[in-house]
């Protein structure tokens, strides 16, 4: 079996005892929601019925609930999100160089996630931090005055998309 599908599947356990722990509290839509996502990087769509079912809600609702939301995924998220800042000061500061390294160390293009759902690259147009540029952020933490050997350090396992 696939190291992927090991981790799906332990997922999908889990997906399940969260389901079960809110269990006719529609109140906890929310929450839910957002714990399965923070445990299992998305919200797997074959759920969203079982969801309904167990907090007593139309599949509608609780698809309403995920679409509001932007920051809620049905698609597979890497565990780690990398964005790469695009705005303007990263830019003038070789941004675009650090996105292509990051982007070869992952094998990742934007909008991509690893095979592993270990990682998903985006970029953004400003993260808030321009004095550091150029910067990027991996899974929340900033990492400022990026240049060609940070990014190595902090992906070399990953080179070439091991
Ligand atoms: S332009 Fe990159 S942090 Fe502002």
């Amino acid at each position: 079996m696939h190291k992927e599908e090991i981790t799906r599947e332990a997922d999908l356990a889990r997906v399940n005892e969260l389901v079960a722990e809110y269990s006719q509290q529609k109140w906890a839509l929310i929450p839910l929601l957002q714990e399965i996502q923070n445990e299992v990087g998305y919200i797997p769509p074959q759920f969203i019925p079982i969801i309904a079912r167990a907090l007593g809600l139309f599949p509608s609702q609780v698809q309403g609930v995920i679409s509001f939301y932007t920051q809620l995924y049905t698609q597979p998220r890497g565990r780690k999100v990398v964005r790469v800042c695009r705005g303007t000061a990263c830019h003038v500061r070789g941004g675009k160089t650090i996105l292509k390294l990051v982007k070869q160390h992952l094998d990742l293009d934007e909008g991509e996630t690893s095979p592993d759902l270990e990682y998903t690259l985006e970029t953004v147009a400003c993260i808030g931090v321009c004095a550091l540029a150029p910067n990027i952020v991996v899974a929340d933490h900033v990492h400022g005055h990026m240049n060609p050997r940070k990014v190595e350090q902090l992906f070399k396992n990953r080179k070439g998309g091991g």
